[in-house]
């Protein structure tokens, strides 16, 4: 009677188990339907953001970008690149003439954890003090003391107000930095200030979001590429928008007619989005509640967690998992990669997730019954994901009339009789898409579902690597002040 007993009571702790799987999975469900439904409040809340300040949950920012590089840009720039879990340092050689890009050197680090929340002061020092070791490594020491000026792109990948292309004021922090006294000020100024306290020479030519920058090597390389995406740490996007369509600022004149916009598509918000319970626990855990609601569907940083959310919540069901295990209680120990890692664990043991749940949770011997349902986990949390990001891009595509819907002003160029959709391409970058093979297939996937077979094969998102570093050197090229002599 008591194994009788027990057997009932496994039995009946799987149900519940299932339960909660069966449940996010049906809470996170994205048919085509509803995720064209998301299309369509992208591109309503698209136009209400360029209507009017505040017109939107999305800042839809002016970047006073309304050039992009064409290939005669020459001679040797830097980037520096920050706003994600790495800062990065790079020096592009320019050929001029279409030549390309002859040669780039990047130098990447992780950004220690205590100076994203510290003051700008610590931080500005710490990058400006990178920045030096890095252009004396590449110059030689004494030529880095000459009086060479220097031009630099600066990707800061926050959402900021810009004043002028190489400046701008950081409206709030995003991606768990929070450094108070930073806020309301102007972003090139406090780098500035850092590199002339160590005797840096080097000019700020160009602020950029690094879905700026992606466009701009993304536009380098594709004539054709009409937005750009982020999937990294955080989510975002910009595109190009024609000048008379961004009704708030009326009367901007740009040199082309038309000018970059950042979306800062991470706090897009719509009913329609298919939002969880964890969700809901996860924003109100967060240093920033009620924002960036779209990013933390989709975004490296959280991903992990919510599936640590859910598995907490299987192991306070049922104890298949044994006792409660206090890790599974700590925020953010659950990182994205290793959440991939087990998504995308082939071994017919699923070796890799029994370890991670050992070793990173802190659960041993997982039945492997129940090392699939962890799986399951993740590919719901991704696919959902991954579908958003997909539903977000083609919202641009319909706002700017690229999504093939609507006739000759959708996208299609008029050829005799009948008409053609217009080649189209999305530069993309982040780590999510390039490193996570199933995030990309579910996203890719879901571009063409959404967008149907016949027009699918008419939009390309184009891995841009490095976009956001080597693009932020181009548009320094771009707009680099006339006159000044850059380092050969
Ligand atoms: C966050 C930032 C945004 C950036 C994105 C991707 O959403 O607010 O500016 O582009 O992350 O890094």
């Amino acid at each position: 009677a008591v194994i009788v007993g027990r057997r009932v009571r496994r039995r009946r702790e799987w149900r519940r188990v299932m339960a909660v799987v069966e449940e996010l999975e049906e809470a996170c469900s994205t048919p085509v339907g509803r995720l064209r439904q998301v299309v369509d409040a992208m591109a309503v809340e698209m136009h209400a953001g360029l209507a009017s300040e505040g017109g939107s949950k999305l800042k839809m920012l002016i970047t006073f970008v309304d050039r992009l590089p064409n290939g005669s840009e020459k001679d040797t720039y830097y980037a520096l690149d920050l706003g994600g879990t790495y800062f990065r340092v790079l020096r592009v050689q320019l050929g001029g003439d279409r030549s390309g890009i002859l040669r780039h050197d990047v130098e990447r680090q992780p950004i220690p954890q205590h100076l994203m929340t510290s003051t700008s002061e610590d931080l500005f020092d710490f990058i400006a003090s990178s920045l030096q070791e890095f252009v004396q490594k590449e110059e030689g020491v004494s030529e880095a003391s000459t009086v060479k000026k220097r031009e630099l792109g600066f990707t800061f990948s926050f959402p900021v107000k810009q004043t002028s292309v190489s400046s701008g004021i950081l409206i709030k922090w995003t991606k768990g930095f929070a450094i108070e006294d930073m806020v309301g000020r102007d972003v090139s100024e406090c780098l500035q200030q850092a590199m002339s306290k160590k005797g840096l020479n080097m000019r700020v030519a160009a602020l950029v979001n690094d879905t700026v920058g992606t466009m701009a090597l993304g536009h380098y390389h594709d004539k054709d590429t009409v937005a750009a995406v982020i999937i990294g740490t955080g989510t975002n996007a910009c595109y190009w928008e024609r000048a008379d369509a961004i009704i708030k600022c009326q009367g901007l004149l740009t040199t082309s007619g038309g000018m970059v916009i950042n979306m800062e598509w991470g706090n897009f918000w719509s009913t329609h989005l298919p939002r969880t319970s964890y969700d809901i626990e996860l924003d109100v855990d967060s240093p920033n509640p009620n924002d960036q609601g779209f990013e933390k569907m989709i975004s490296g940083m959280y991903l992990g967690d919510i599936v640590r959310r859910v598995i907490l919540r299987m192991s306070q069901e049922a104890d298949i998992f044994g006792p409660v295990s206090p890790k599974l209680s700590e925020p953010f120990i659950l990182r994205t990669p290793l959440m991939a890692a087990m998504h995308e664990d082939n071994s017919s043991d699923l070796r890799e997730v029994a370890r991670i749940l050992n070793e990173v949770l802190g659960i041993p011997d997982v039945p492997l019954k129940v090392r699939k349902l962890v799986v399951k986990v993740c590919d719901v949390v991704t696919q959902r994901a991954a579908r958003l990001a997909a539903a977000g891009t083609v919202g641009i595509l319909k706002k700017i009339g690229r999504d093939g819907r609507g006739g000759v002003t959708s996208g299609r160029i008029k050829g005799g009789s009948h008409s053609k959709m217009r080649r189209t391409a999305v530069a993309i970058e982040g780590g999510l898409y390039t490193s996570y093979s199933m995030f990309r297939e579910y996203m890719n996937e879901a571009m063409t579902e959404i967008l149907g077979e016949d027009i699918s094969p008419y939009v390309i998102l184009k891995i841009t690597e490095d976009g956001s570093g080597i693009g932020a050197a181009l548009l320094a090229a771009t707009y680099s002040s006339p006159g000044v002599a850059n380092v050969q």
